[in-house]
């Protein structure tokens, strides 16, 4: 007979407990156990005698093993099949996550029409219903009989439906809305979404389907549910940025199947998501031809190179403290430029505000941006307007020294494509461009305080 046991249960790690602690164990997280029943039907053993024959049909020699030619669906947002290392693979299962309203479900529904080449895609909301789903659908161009929508919220349903019918890609819109009715649980707890994100990843593994996970998120933007999800998950794509801005930057900070830390960046129109090839430009728009205070920087995220506009203002400080406004770029890492630029450039900059912004909702982690944010001080700082046409690639150290960068000949490559003229370069990538052509005035920085006269 089926037992009822109060369990308390980790909302981070999953540690179960029998009675309520403050302080996790195993994650060291606080106040994250909750109250569960855990419903069990058996004692824990397996109730087949002859499971070893069935462990042994799950047991292959790696020379048997068949990889499907169609080991990876392809779908026409290339872009979104780059962020996945070339096309979603069979049996793959992506979370994706982000903002209410940012475009998840519009996403997949766009993705989800294309794989409908490789036989049936089932697309399972318990937000939206049919109706909802097929009026977005319309707008989207949307439209094809291998396409079922289905308004579900309860797992073994799911579960049961999925196996009957093996489908090639299923999405799950959301995992915060989808229960097991083992657990006396609501959806969207973490212990739910635990278990059912299991089931699915089991459901993908046996059966080499599929699946796309919606993931909300936190007011602080993290993952709402157990840290488990995102390590059972093949892939972790997060929109980043809010609702109302016109373009949506998908980045994938988890990949099993491809490089991690990738970028695409596409706009919201009426049709839907549409992807913008040449982000480049596009963050680059509207620009005057000397500016001060504004540099280009080209960054590489994952194996993309962007290019991305520096922005800085200083103002005196008015009252109180300094203020240090960054926006796109480490706030750390800010100090320890500020601090270079005081104590090897001259700059008195104790008495100012300072206010550092990379338009475009990008957070820029590549170090190869140091020198453009320091040549932006510089510039706003002495008055001096830069060309708009060159820019500026290097790690700064705390002596001031311009450092190495890695991947000198993508980012040359951009900035070449893009027009630009001349870029401020470190010394020590020297015999690396040389190996090769560029149209483009290389200046050479050993040191920062070079840079003065050579401000072009
Ligand atoms: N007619 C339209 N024209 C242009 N954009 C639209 C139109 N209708 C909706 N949108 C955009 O679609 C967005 C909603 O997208 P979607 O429902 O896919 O988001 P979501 O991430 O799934 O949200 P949620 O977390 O609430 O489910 C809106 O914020 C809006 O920007
Ligand atoms: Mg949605």
């Amino acid at each position: 007979m089926a037992k009822a046991k109060s369990l308390h249960i980790c909302g981070e790690c999953g540690y179960k407990a029998s009675k309520w602690i403050g302080k996790c164990p195993e994650c060291g997280e606080w106040g994250t156990f909750q109250e569960e029943m855990e419903i069990k039907t058996g004692n824990g053993i397996s109730k087949n005698p002859t499971s070893l024959l069935e462990t042994k049909k799950k047991v292959f020699s790696f020379n048997d093993v068949v990889v499907d030619e169609n080991f990876r669906y392809k779908s026409n947002i290339s872009e979104f099949d780059r962020l996945l290392g070339g096309g979603l693979v069979i049996g793959e299962v992506v979370l994706i996550t982000g903002n209410p309203g940012i475009g998840k479900s519009t996403l997949l529904l766009q993705l989800v029409n294309e794989y409908t080449k490789y036989g049936d895609v089932l697309y399972i909301s318990g937000e939206e219903s049919p109706m909802q789903i097929k009026n977005r659908g319309e707008r989207l161009g949307v439209g094809n009989k291998n396409l079922f929508l289905m308004s579900e919220t309860e797992m073994q349903v799911i579960y049961e439906y999925i196996s009957a019918k093996k489908p090639k890609v299923v999405v799950i819109d959301s995992i915060q809305t989808i229960y097991n009715a083992s657990y006396d649980s609501m959806a969207g707890n973490p212990t739910q979404i635990r278990e059912c994100a299991l089931r699915i990843v089991e459901l993908a593994k046996t059966l080499n389907i599929s699946f796309f996970i919606v993931g909300h998120i936190t007011k602080d933007g993290k993952l709402a549910g157990p840290k488990l999800l995102e390590h059972i998950v093949d892939a972790v794509f997060s929109f980043e940025g809010e609702e109302g801005l016109f373009y949506r930057i998908l980045r994938s900070s988890k990949n099993r199947f491809g490089s991690t830390n990738e970028l695409a960046v596409f706009s919201m129109e009426e049709s839907g998501l549409k992807e913008v090839k040449n982000s480049s430009e596009f963050f680059l728009s509207e620009r005057e031809e000397k500016n001060i205070g504004s540099m280009v920087v080209p960054i590489l995220e994952g194996t993309k190179v962007f290019l991305l506009e520096v922005q800085a203002l200083l103002t005196d400080m008015t009252i109180g403290i300094p203020k240090r406004v960054v926006q796109g770029f480490d706030r750390n890492r800010i100090q320890i430029l500020i601090a270079i630029g005081e104590k090897r450039m001259g700059m008195s900059l104790g008495a100012k505000d300072i206010f550092i912004n990379i338009p475009g909702g990008i957070v820029m982690k590549d170090p190869a941006a140091d020198l453009g944010v320091l040549i932006s001080l510089i510039s706003i700082y002495r008055g001096i307007p830069i060309s708009q046409k060159i820019a500026a690639i290097g790690e700064l150290g705390l002596r001031g020294e311009v450092r190495k960068v890695f991947f000198i000949d993508r980012r040359l490559r951009e900035l070449e494509k893009l027009g630009f003229k001349g870029v401020y370069v470190p010394l020590s990538n020297k015999k690396e461009i040389e190996k090769n052509n560029y149209n483009l005035k290389l200046i050479y920085l050993k040191n920062l305080d070079e840079v003065i006269e050579r401000m072009v």
